[in-house]
């Protein structure tokens, strides 16, 4: 299987860039994000539970599997309400807790197994799949990403404000870069891509590109 391994920060452009690459070369997008999103709403809706064992359990039973950018879980669709603020406050906590953790990176492996594949989250080149076949650090400056996720969740219809988002976001990345067990950070043999100024085409065109040219790189070096 050919996978594609897209971390970096909230906003940095990951979902789009992710979901249309993805599309251009035929391969199943995932984004892991959307998965530690679900457990935290669904953590919400129990009453916020203590993390015990009942609750890992209640997780683990669970069948999750994604459609475009929605995550199935049991067959119910969930895509919207994964997404609003009160959603985002807790994610990365509960991103934190190594059994979530483990859960999820053994999800995301299932869900991946039989096709080619473009993946997206945080640690997807270090921990999830460190042997991808290329590895994308997408970054951008907070300003930059703030002001994306706000243009986001307005044409999504989801109400926002743009100071409450640039806190959510520092927060995040504070929380995900200083955790202990797989932190945000690019993998050593990924490639980093700035995406301030530029539109969701360049990017997906430079990933592409690159993309292409390994290929080939590959192909040569097997008909040698
Ligand atoms: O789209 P955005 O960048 O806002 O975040 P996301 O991809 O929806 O992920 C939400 C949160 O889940 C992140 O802030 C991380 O705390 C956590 N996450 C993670 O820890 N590891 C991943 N592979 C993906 C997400």
């Amino acid at each position: 299987m050919i996978y594609i391994a897209i971390d970096g920060p909230a906003g940095s452009g990951k979902s789009s860039v992710a979901s249309e690459l993805a599309k251009r070369l035929g391969f199943g997008y995932l984004n892991t994000g959307n998965i530690y999103r679900a457990i935290s709403f669904f953590w919400i809706q129990k009453g916020q539970p203590e993390f015990s064992k009942e609750f890992f359990e209640f997780i683990r039973e669970k069948n999750f599997s994604v459609v475009d950018d929605s995550v199935i879980v049991d067959g119910k669709r969930y895509n919207n309400e994964l997404r609003t603020l009160e959603v985002g406050r807790v994610v990365s906590k509960i991103a934190e807790i190594p059994e979530i953790r483990e859960i999820v990176t053994r999800k995301s492996r299932e869900i991946v197994k039989d096709g080619n594949f473009v993946v997206e989250g945080r640690d997807i080149g270090t921990v999830v799949l460190p042997d991808a076949f290329l590895k994308i650090f997408l970054t951008a400056s907070i300003e930059e990403r703030a002001r994306r996720r706000y243009k986001e969740l307005i044409s999504r219809g989801i109400k926002a404000n743009f100071e409450d988002i640039i806190n959510e976001i520092r927060e995040r990345d504070y929380i995900d870069s200083s955790r202990t067990i797989s932190p945000l950070k690019a993998a050593d043999d990924a490639i980093t891509i700035t995406t301030d100024g530029l539109d969701l085409e360049e990017v997906v065109e430079r990933i592409f590109s690159i993309y292409t040219e390994r290929m080939k790189s590959v192909r040569d070096n097997s008909c040698k």
